[in-house]
């Protein structure tokens, strides 16, 4: 909303003035009179139009639609008593606030703190940290009133409860929620996909059950790990197109079957310390080559062909810990010759290194795709076994 033609205006002006210096008529002074009226009438239409845009720019400000500008009158934070325990901070230089409220006590002093007086509804950052009290448990609408943040980071609190609409204000530039090592049981899964600028949601260390039907466009890594009862529902991913990390790890899961992952593009998952026994085809499935896999410490003893879709050349692939017996020739060969640089993980198997594993020491050399620390259950390492004993007691 700027009006560049009035500088051109001007311009106009004092050519027409000094072209006519010397022979002006009756029509010519009329012309360059009409032209001053016209200039000044242009004046006033920017003034309006810089009084609109500043009022523009400020309902943006409080509404939280635009970033703050160093140059905005209403830059400061508010008023250090009106927000106390919770201290809020300017840096600048970047230009932005910071809220740290990790003095409150209760659902209310939040409340209270966001419903005073704020000239700004936009933060960079929240921070609420070793809150141990039993009076700080829930986040809902009303927590922040209308103020929102791009990093929310939430950490060392007794809080269990996150309702519905707690991040709505933030809705088009939450960017980052970590919410790691509190006790949350409830977080609204099904508000995620209005979260539109988020791209990671950090939940581990947590108290969650059963989580499902996840959509967002947005998110590209989501941390569940670490929730000692999280199970999976009919299927935990409905839409994620952008979603890349997935860690799963020291959960309830019992079973990881086609489909409980649902349509997914992911490159990395953790499914390391959980209760999975057995992976049938198609469990761990992607439209993009896995570059990591975690399944140590399961109790898996049982693994099918095509359990895991494309692997990429340089992949981890670990099951450090689990209970599996047989390398299958069937299910692993496709996943080895893949390999580069990537490696499969079989340290602390219990192996058996007998015959059916001489298919590791042909003349393709697979055995080199195993990590070095990968050994038989007698603690022989498969890189200490002689390629040349296959031959001759395998015959
Ligand atoms: C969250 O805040 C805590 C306490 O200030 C800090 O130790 C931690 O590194 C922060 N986490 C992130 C992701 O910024
Ligand atoms: C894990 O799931 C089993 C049932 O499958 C249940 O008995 C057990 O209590 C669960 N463990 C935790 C920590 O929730
Ligand atoms: C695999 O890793 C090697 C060594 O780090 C690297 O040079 C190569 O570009 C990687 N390949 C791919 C496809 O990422």
């Amino acid at each position: 909303m700027r009006f560049e033609i009035l500088p051109w205006m001007a311009v106009v002006l004092v050519l027409a003035n000094v072209a006519l210096a010397s022979t002006k008529s009756d029509k010519e002074e009329k012309l360059i009179s009409a032209i001053e009226d016209l200039l000044e009438k242009l004046e006033k239409i920017e003034d309006r139009a810089s009084f609109l845009d500043e009022s523009i720019r400020r309902v943006e400000y409080k509404t939280g639609r635009a970033k703050y500008s160093r140059a905005d009158p209403y830059f400061p934070c508010p008023n250090p008593v009106d927000i106390a325990p919770c201290i809020c901070t300017v840096n600048e230089i970047e230009v932005y606030m910071d809220m740290d409220c990790s003095g409150i006590v209760s659902n209310e002093d939040l409340r209270r703190v966001f419903s005073s007086t704020m000239p700004f509804y936009r933060y960079r950052q929240l921070t609420i940290a070793g809150v141990q009290s039993s009076q700080f448990t829930t986040l809902d609408e009303f927590s922040f009133g209308p103020v929102g943040f791009e990093i929310v980071n939430i950490t060392g609190t007794l809080l269990q409860f996150i309702q519905d609409g707690t991040f709505a204000p933030s809705e088009e530039y939450l960017t980052a929620l970590h919410l790691t090592k509190n006790k949350i049981k409830t977080f609204p899964f099904e508000s995620l996909k209005t979260l539109t600028a988020l791209t990671t949601l950090d939940l581990s260390y947590n108290d969650l059950g059963i989580v499902q039907n996840l959509e967002s466009s947005s998110l590209r890594t989501l941390n569940l790990g670490h929730n000692p009862s999280l199970e999976i529902g009919s299927q935990l991913i409905l839409s994620m197109p952008a979603l890349t990390r997935l860690y799963l790890q020291n959960g309830n899961l019992s079973s990881f079957d086609p489909g409980e992952l649902g349509p997914n593009g992911l490159t990395y998952i953790n499914l390391a310390n959980n209760k999975i026994t057995n992976l049938i085809k198609d469990s761990i499935a992607s439209t993009n080559s896995w570059t990591t896999v975690h399944l140590d410490g399961n109790p898996l003893s049982n693994v099918d062909v095509n359990f895991l879709s494309e692997v990429h050349v340089n992949a981890t692939i670990a099951l450090v810990g689990t209970e599996i017996v047989e390398f299958d020739k069937d299910v692993w060969r496709a996943y080895l010759e893949r390999l580069t640089y990537g490696k499969v993980d079989m340290t602390n198997n219990p192996l058996r290194c007998g015959c059916d594993i001489a298919w590791l020491y042909d003349a393709a050399n697979l055995y080199t795709k195993l990590s070095d620390t990968s050994a038989c259950s007698d603690g022989t390492l498969l890189s200490d076994i002689p390629p040349e004993a296959f031959p001759f007691h395998c015959p």
